[in-house]
């Protein structure tokens, strides 16, 4: 290990057996925190080359128990996340790839600080259940083409060590560590092809643009090198997508996306990511017939009914579709009213995320218990004009007392005299 640590201290590049061994010494505790600190310091400045990050990468996938999809007829093909505010991307996309004939077997985490997880957001539909088994994941892709599960698998144990460790040695922010991280998890769960969508913005965890294409590019790079077709989109969370931000909140605006009434942003990004997915499961011989196709079953109802079939098979109350009533309603609702007339310049996705989680729609910590009620409904997207004393969104609360949340809102919704030019939503395609 010592002879490791100073190779890459003097910038040099790790074999693959020497990756190898440190990880699975690591995993076993055979190398100590102190010595896998240096190392990881030492990759935070000299960086990994592609074929060392694709080592790491397979090699934390080795570490644990790898799915098996292949019981699974078709392409797999997976959709990847960065994480944001208000991403209400899967709960729309998955029935509408799923609704091309595109198999979906996805495996979902819950939200932690100002980003919301997509297990959380379907829990909001009554009944719905996550924790279904293996056999019964598989038979339902097999039947509807559509099933989501919780993650309960031993997925990649030698990520979830690495990381508690680099989150207490400053050592978080290195692209090849998180290139790897999140590609060994995806790899792990299975999908044959793979589909990212890497947000940049201040609701990101990548703020700037230049970072967010250079971990886009790693990652598919290693995907491609270890087998896995991958494509990247990288696209804006400069604002919150769509308009709502909270679990059941954003149940009802994906329905509405579904009926072809969302947020214009929302849909967008669904269309873009999902013809992405269709093509890669060679559905169709181009991404512009993707799109299309995936159009058309929003018009036809066709995606909407996927949504439907899809909740029932997994134990939950389909007619909130019809009676979005039906989800479960925050006990107060208060306006945010705009004190000035302007056009919106910036409304910060991270402080608006963090606003709504001191709500109680998202988890400070691990453990904290989350409200699926709560939440914020935006009016308002940056570029769009305000006046004074007209509402910039509405608080979804449990406490009738929204005074801080207010304060904060406000402070994070700046307005300006001039006319806002849009930020593009979707900055490159990487493939
Ligand atoms: N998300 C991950 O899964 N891993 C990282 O290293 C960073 C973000
Ligand atoms: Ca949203």
């Amino acid at each position: 290990m010592y002879d490791i640590i100073e190779k890459k201290r003097d910038g040099k590049i790790l074999k693959e057996i020497e990756i190898n061994y440190v990880i699975k010494n690591y995993v076993e505790h055979k190398i100590p925190d102190y010595q896998m600190s240096a190392l990881l310091m030492a990759i935070y400045f000299k960086g990994m080359t592609i074929k060392e990050s694709a080592a790491l990468t397979m090699a934390m996938v080795n570490s644990g128990e790898r799915i098996n999809l292949e019981d699974i007829t078709g392409i797999k093909v997976d959709k990847h996340s960065t994480g944001g505010v208000g991403d209400t991307t899967t709960i729309v996309l998955a029935p509408l790839v799923a609704s091309v004939g595109v198999p979906v077997a996805k495996m979902s985490g819950r939200g932690l600080g100002h980003t919301g997880g997509t297990l959380d957001k379907l829990e909001a539909i009554p009944g719905f259940n996550i924790e279904i088994s293996n056999e019964k994941f598989i038979k339902l892709v097999n039947e509807a083409n559509l099933a989501v599960i919780g993650q309960t698998a031993n997925l990649a144990p030698a990520d979830k060590l690495l990381y508690s460790l680099r989150d207490v040695t400053a050592t978080v922010n290195s692209i090849p560590l998180i290139a790897s991280s999140i590609m060994s998890k995806k790899i792990a769960s299975g999908a044959d092809r793979l589909v990212l969508d890497v947000k940049t913005g201040k609701g990101a965890f990548m703020e700037n643009p230049i970072d967010a294409k250079q971990l886009a590019k790693t990652m598919v790079e290693i995907g491609n090198s270890v087998g896995i077709k991958t494509v990247a989109v990288i696209s804006n969370m400069e604002e919150p997508l769509g308009y709502a931000i909270g679990n059941a909140l954003e149940i009802k605006e994906a329905v509405l996306t579904l009926k072809d009434r969302g947020p214009s942003d929302l849909t967008e990004l669904c269309l873009n990511l999902g013809s992405q997915m269709v093509y890669l499961a060679e559905k169709t011989s181009s991404i512009e017939e993707a799109r299309e196709l995936l159009k058309e079953n929003i018009k036809n109802g066709k995606a909407l009914l996927k949504f439907k079939e899809f909740i029932k098979n997994q134990s939950g109350d389909p007619t909130v579709i019809d009676k979005p009533n039906k989800l479960s309603k925050a006990k107060y609702k208060t306006e945010l009213i705009s004190n000035e007339s302007g056009y919106i310049k910036e409304i910060t996705a991270n402080e608006i995320g963090k606003a709504a989680m001191m709500l109680g729609a998202g988890r400070e910590r691990k453990d904290s218990v989350i409200n699926l009620a709560v939440g914020l409904v935006l009016h308002k997207k940056v570029g769009d004009f305000v006046k004074a004393g007209e509402s910039l969104l509405t608080i979804h609360s449990e406490e009738e007392d929204v005074k801080l949340i207010k304060t904060i809102l406000l402070n994070n919704i700046i307005l300006t005299e001039e006319v806002v030019e849009k930020l593009p939503l979707i900055y490159e395609i990487i493939k």
